[in-house]
């Protein structure tokens, strides 16, 4: 296994208050509870900038804490600096993979997230913020099974 190096984790979506959030969390719980907490520095970050500062939507918050994980991330957009900071970067649509890729992130770290979970049927998140709150029970099963595929992943390599 990838022992004594620190992996770093970026996730990216629009807001940067529902998906991507909720990856950070869910992929921080996921690294917590396999004690790999010294391997990876997870954060996320959003393209757009209209909620920079802002906590994940309520939806979002209570979603993950009915199903054991708490989301305590602060809204941020992503910088340049993330391109060089990063090892790798999870963009949870395809929007957010061009937007990424058109503000001069690096090709080989971009990663469209789902594309790491070889059983999933979709290869986008799709995003909760203008639907129903089932949308985020959706959201929330599609983030936790790639974030387990890519920790299943890490731990074979
Ligand atoms: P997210 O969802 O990209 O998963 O955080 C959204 C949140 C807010 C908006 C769009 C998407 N918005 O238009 O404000």
């Amino acid at each position: 296994m990838n022992s004594a190096q620190v992996t770093r984790v970026l996730f990216v979506c629009l807001g940067n208050i529902c998906r991507s959030p909720l990856a950070e969390g869910l992929f921080r719980h996921k690294v917590e509870a396999r004690g790999l907490t010294e391997q990876f520095h997870v954060d996320s970050a959003g393209t757009g900038d209209w909620h920079i500062g802002h906590p994940p939507d309520e939806r979002m918050l209570e979603t993950a804490l009915g199903r054991g994980v708490q989301l305590t991330s602060r809204a941020r957009q992503v910088r340049k600096s993330d391109f060089v900071e990063f090892d790798v970067i999870y963009a949870m649509d395809r929007a957010n993979q061009r937007d990424l890729l058109e503000l001069g992130a690096p090709d080989e770290k971009v990663k469209l997230f789902l594309k790491s979970d070889p059983k999933a049927e979709v290869i986008e998140v799709p995003d909760p913020y203008f639907g129903g709150l089932e949308g985020f029970h959706e959201v929330f099963d599609l983030v936790d099974r790639a974030c387990e595929a890519i920790l299943e992943e890490y731990e074979q390599s």
